[in-house]
Formats: C-alpha cells, structure tokens, sequence
C-alpha cells in the first residue's frame, strides 16, 4: 500500500512543478468611458455580448453606429426601443466616435 501511494506521489509531482521565471499575463485594457448613456449600454447590449466586442470596431462614425444598433435588432432580434437606440448612438459616438456623422 505504501509503495502504491508513493507511486502516485511520483507520477503526479511534475503536475505540480514550479517555474523560476515569472510569468506576466498581458494586460488588455478595455477603457470603457462612462458618461451618460452607458447605462442604456448596459441594459440592452451587454446580455448578448461583451462590451469589447462592441469598441473592437474602433472609432466610427454615428451613422456606423446607427448601423449597428438595428442590425442588431434586425438580424438578432435585440429587443431594443427607439429611445434605447439612440441614447446608445449617441454615447458611443461621442466617445468612440469619429467626429463624422456619416
Ligand atoms: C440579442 C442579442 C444582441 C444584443 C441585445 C446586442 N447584440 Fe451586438 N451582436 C450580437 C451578435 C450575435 C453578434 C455577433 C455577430 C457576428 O459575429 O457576426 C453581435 C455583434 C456586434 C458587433 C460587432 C460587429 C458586427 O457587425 O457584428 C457590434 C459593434 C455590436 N454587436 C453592437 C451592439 C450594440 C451597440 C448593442 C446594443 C445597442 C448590441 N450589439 C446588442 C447580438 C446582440
């Protein structure tokens, strides 16, 4: 019997091994800018999708992001109402916006 647990001391040691380095994780910082409107972020994107996937795109124009709101809606049957629409257009423009309307 002991040999058995020795055994199975033996086997699962290297699972357990150390490294000397240390290892760093990158950070990836997702600045989400607060301001009005990211509450309406919040209620009717973040159920579906992470808050990266949205600012992935870069700064873009409102009409873009327009865009993407009722592609949402259309495609993905995001349950999102005019109002919602556009206090989330208007935030995200003014804050990953690219200073063009179209
Ligand atoms: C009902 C679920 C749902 C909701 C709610 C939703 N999305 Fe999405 N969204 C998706 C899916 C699914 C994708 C992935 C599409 C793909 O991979 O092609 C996506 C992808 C995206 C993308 C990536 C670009 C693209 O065209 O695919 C953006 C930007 C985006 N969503 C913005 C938003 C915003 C802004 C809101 C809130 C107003 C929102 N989404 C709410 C389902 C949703």
């Amino acid at each position: 019997m002991k040999k058995l647990i020795l055994i199975t001391a033996l086997l699962a040691s290297p699972l357990f091994a150390q490294t000397k380095e240390k290892i760093e994780v990158p950070y990836v910082a997702f600045p989400i800018k607060m301001g009005k409107g990211f509450d309406a972020v919040q209620a009717n994107c973040l159920m579906c999708h992470s808050f990266g996937y949205i600012i992935n795109q870069g700064r873009q124009s409102k009409a873009f992001w327009r865009g993407k709101i009722d592609k949402m809606i259309t495609h993905f049957k995001a349950p999102i109402g005019e109002e919602a629409a556009k206090s989330v257009t208007e935030y995200l423009y003014k804050h990953y916006g690219n200073g063009k309307l179209k």
